[in-house]
């Protein structure tokens, strides 16, 4: 079990324990945290964003072709942007921070 570290837009911080193998937005969801991941992980939205702590970015394998794409399509792109379906957690990535976008072009509520 290793834990995982959100901030939500307005700058409150979130604790929440991880598995290994889960994606970001797998432990989103089940911790109640408001990131939408409308294609459930297809690659097909980009309402998963999240903002990786550039002090942690490095230690991510780097994104797919496919996912570079769809970050492009992302309000509020930043260097180490991300998609949350995308990254999957490990040991290594214990204690791993991320922030959530001030605005998602959010595909339920548009
Ligand atoms: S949930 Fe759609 S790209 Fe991640």
């Amino acid at each position: 079990m290793s834990k995982m570290t959100f901030i939500l837009p307005g700058g409150t911080r979130k604790d929440v324990e991880t598995k290994s193998g889960e994606t970001i937005l797998v432990v989103a969801h089940r911790a109640g945290i408001p990131i939408e991941g409308a294609c459930e992980g297809a690659m097909a939205c980009s309402t998963c964003h999240v903002i990786v702590d550039p002090a942690m970015y490095g230690r991510l394998p780097p994104p797919s072709a496919d996912e570079e794409d769809m970050l492009d399509l992302a309000f509020g792109l930043t260097r180490t942007s991300r998609l949350g379906c995308q990254i999957v957690l490990s040991d290594a990535l214990d204690g791993l921070t991320v922030a959530l976008p001030e605005s998602t072009r959010n595909l339920l509520r548009e």
